[in-house]
């Protein structure tokens, strides 16, 4: 297995390219099964999970063709002869389950394997299964799969009322109900700029959605879905992550197409740490304003709140902040498994269940550590490069899954950082 080694070296400069967003494009890859004309997506990000959901549509009868050095995906679900999305491929990456309500909307079956826990939680998809029985859709959970009909006639609008906001059973019933007949109201729906870019999408492709970016989604279901090409929007976390390079460095980057609509929750936060962030046509150019760091208490929201996918690589920035600050987890148990190897580089952190209270030291100093997920892992690489010495971070598959192209884009900055194959 590889490992990527960091070594501290101060303050970055120059810029970093974003890419597509990890998480629009694995709900949007699916939607391709909503059609029999083709969808070309453009700025897709070139990472294990989009090639894991490659794997699943080819598994179904669908074509995906990776062009322009995987920027570009063509694909086509002209003739679906399959409809099972087996557990070997779908225990791999929970967003397996996107296809779901596409091929129940199209077909009217599907059977898709349960995806299993994994390391940052229990992670049901209870509400992807709601939402769809809301369209009529009868289940049958049994072998460790979900087997999915829909009513003769098709999937019916219905009223899908969330008891808590869910980013993946959003997409799933939105995909479903631009096939399903007449209207389907999605109350208490998930806000994320992915959702806004995944209406997009399939208002191309001829869809009649509205309300997409509020709390209400209104769709009307229309008889057949046609072609599109579409562009996926800016990955805002992997914009956040590197925003955290100078702000734990110090010097200042330009991060290219990034804009402060896609983290305005955590650009406040950041501001009160004492990091500048300025919009330019080109991007955000992030600075600090003062010497270290101030300490900020942070809690995870569903969007427009501060994000989950960040609280990792916050952490790492408020390790060396002078004060203490407070870190409340509230979307998924267990995600501080980044806090004791955090600790094994010099850092003062106490973990009470979803309360992480991180007092700042003056230096981090480096060690080898394990990343535990992917953005666990990549926090583990931000503190490194503002460590004293080496860090070592082991396990880096994780970090392929969703950082395409990290050692090149931090050492383009400056930052001393290698990949070493392993035996
Ligand atoms: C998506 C993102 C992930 C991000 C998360 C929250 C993708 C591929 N992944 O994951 O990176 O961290 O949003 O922003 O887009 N829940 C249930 N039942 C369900 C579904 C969810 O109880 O059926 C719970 C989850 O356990 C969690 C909360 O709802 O506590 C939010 O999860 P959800 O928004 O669904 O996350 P994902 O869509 O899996």
């Amino acid at each position: 297995m590889d490992s990527i080694i960091v070594t501290g070296n101060g303050p970055l400069s120059g810029q970093i390219p974003i890419a597509g967003a990890k998480n629009a494009c694995l709900t949007l890859m699916p939607a391709t099964l909503l059609s029999e004309e083709p969808l070309t997506l453009t700025n897709a990000p070139r990472l294990s999970d989009i090639r894991t959901m490659t794997t699943l549509l080819q598994s179904l009868g669908a074509e995906v063709q990776s062009l322009q050095d995987g920027q570009v995906l063509a694909m086509s679900s002209h003739d679906i002869n399959n409809h099972t999305a087996d557990y070997d491929i779908v225990r791999k990456m929970r967003a397996s389950i996107l296809v779901l309500g596409p091929m129940l909307a199209r077909d009217g079956h599907a059977v898709v394997s349960l995806p299993g826990g994994c390391a940052i939680g229990a992670r049901p998809v209870d509400l992807h299964l709601r939402a769809l029985e809301a369209m009529g859709a009868e289940l049958d959970l049994r072998d460790g799969y979900v087997h999915a009909k829909a009513p003769s006639g098709g999937l019916r609008g219905g009223t899908v009322d969330f008891p808590l906001v869910s980013v993946g059973a959003t997409e799933n019933a939105l995909m479903a109900a631009t096939l399903a007949k007449g209207t389907t109201v999605i109350k208490n729906a998930a806000r994320e700029p992915e959702i806004v870019d995944l209406a997009d999408c399939l208002r191309r492709m001829g869809a009649q959605i509205e309300g997409d970016g509020s709390p209400t989604i209104t769709v009307q279901g229309v008889d057949r879905l046609g072609g599109a090409t579409h562009r996926v929007v800016t990955d805002r976390i992997e914009l956040g992550t590197y925003m955290l390079a100078p702000a734990i460095c110090g010097g200042e980057v330009t991060l290219l197409g990034g804009r402060i609509d896609l983290v305005g929750a955590f650009c406040e936060k950041l501001d009160a740490a004492g990091i500048s962030v300025t919009e330019t046509p080109e991007g955000l150019t992030v600075s600090r304003k003062t010497d270290r760091t101030k300490a900020v208490d942070v809690t995870t929201e569903p969007f427009p709140g501060f994000p989950t996918d960040l609280q990792a690589q916050m952490m790492a920035l408020l390790c060396t902040a002078d004060g203490t600050s407070v870190l409340e987890e509230k979307i998924f148990e267990n995600r501080f498994m980044h806090a004791p190897e955090l600790m094994r580089m010099g850092a003062r952190i106490d973990v009470h269940g979803g309360h992480a209270r991180v007092t700042g030291v003056e230096k981090l100093k480096g060690a080898p550590v394990m990343a535990t997920d992917l953005r666990a892992s990549v926090s583990l690489i931000l503190a490194g490069l503002a460590a004293e010495g080496e860090t070592v971070v082991n396990r880096v598959y994780h970090l392929d899954r969703g950082y395409e192209h990290v050692v090149r884009k931090l050492s383009g900055v400056g930052a001393k950082i290698e990949r070493v194959k392993g035996q």
